[in-house]
């Protein structure tokens, strides 16, 4: 297959980047890195352009494909800046997507896999979240990656146009190899920052937003997913719109919860180090507990999660976190 990549300089861009080369796939990348890495695209041309840049975008598509399909991870992500300055979040994420959908309209694409968000579904009101869960976004963010599956299905039933809207919960871990991993600035996620506070502890005192939440331990859970089993979903998730006609929305996350706590203590077992940390007040916005069910995905893809530990999903980001390279 011949893919375009939006956002394939990113932490999961680059990771599917990969694991699709890997399977034989041909991959051109289009990302105007401002959060992503050069150095992480290794497995296909760079197009530096922005999403904002609907000229830029149509060229793209004329000069580099026809493509069999299109994968859309650009995004801004970070749910507390979603809250202050959510005019950044409606650009990027709704007219960003608005201008790669008509690029596909003007140049006879037809599928698109579209990186969404266990944020849309706000404040849980069960404990295992599935597709029928009310999308209910409780942040700009939420909201702009709910409004995207919204254009999706219209465009869907107006233009043709297949989709599959991959909803992750945690993404995490990184490539066994170590040569590409999760790397924000600045970090806002807890296992990186678990595994900062020891390569860098002057710098990187580890905080614990919250330890009275209504959870065994009270500090929030949540459903942690490999970002290689993102990568299979990603695949099968385009295989399946070779077969299948309209707009669709998986789950993706590994099923169980684990707390804050349980991070700490299985970060500590795989580094075989103590980790200091200091308790401060909750986030804002942080749901208490947020984990998937993903039988929809498994059932309909076909993906089965590899990893189901929190112990192997650390490890891989330790490997990485211990030699970061950009
Ligand atoms: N946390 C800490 N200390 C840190 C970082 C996080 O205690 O340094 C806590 C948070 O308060 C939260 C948990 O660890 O309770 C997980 O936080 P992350 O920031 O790692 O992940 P989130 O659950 O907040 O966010 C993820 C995705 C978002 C998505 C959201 C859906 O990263 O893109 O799930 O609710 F919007």
């Amino acid at each position: 297959m011949k893919v375009l990549v939006f956002g394939g300089a990113g932490y999961i861009g680059s990771h599917v980047c990969k694991y699709l080369a890997k399977h034989g796939h041909e991959i051109t990348v289009f990302d105007n890195l401002s959060t992503g890495h050069a150095e992480a695209v290794c497995w296909g041309n760079l197009v530096q352009q922005d999403i904002l840049n609907p000229e830029a975008i149509v060229d793209c598509f004329r000069q580099h494909g026809p493509f069999d399909l299109v994968m859309h991870f650009c995004a801004k992500s970070l749910v507390g800046e979603s809250v202050t300055s959510p005019e950044i979040y409606y650009r990027n994420n709704v007219v960003g997507t608005l201008n790669i959908l008509d690029a596909m309209l003007a140049t006879a694409h037809q599928r698109i896999i579209f990186s969404s968000t266990a944020a849309v579904y706000g404040n849980p009101q069960q404990s295992l979240i599935d597709e029928r869960h009310p999308r209910l976004p409780i942040n700009p963010y939420g909201q702009s990656k709910k409004m995207v599956e919204v254009m999706l299905l219209d465009y869907a039933n107006a233009h043709g146009l297949d989709s599959v809207s991959l909803r992750y919960f945690n993404a995490c871990g990184a490539d066994p190899e170590a040569d590409i991993g999760e790397s924000h600035q600045p970090e806002t996620h807890l296992i990186p920052n678990v595994l900062k506070s020891l390569v860098n502890p002057t710098n990187n005192v580890l905080k614990i937003f919250g330890d009275q939440y209504p959870t065994a331990d009270g500090t929030c859970i949540r459903d942690y997913i490999h970002v290689n089993d993102l990568a299979q979903a990603h695949l099968l998730a385009g295989e399946f719109l070779f077969n299948h006609s309209g707009a669709f929305a998986f789950n993706l996350g590994n099923g169980s919860g684990f707390s804050v706590m349980d991070v700490v203590k299985a970060a500590s077992q795989v580094t075989g180090r103590e980790i200091d940390y200091q308790i401060e007040a909750p986030r804002a916005g942080d749901p208490p507990i947020l984990v998937a069910n993903a039988h929809q995905a498994q059932q309909q893809l076909g993906w089965k999660a590899q990893y189901t530990s929190l112990e192997a999903i650390i490890e891989t980001a330790w490997r990485w976190h211990q030699n970061e390279n950009f």
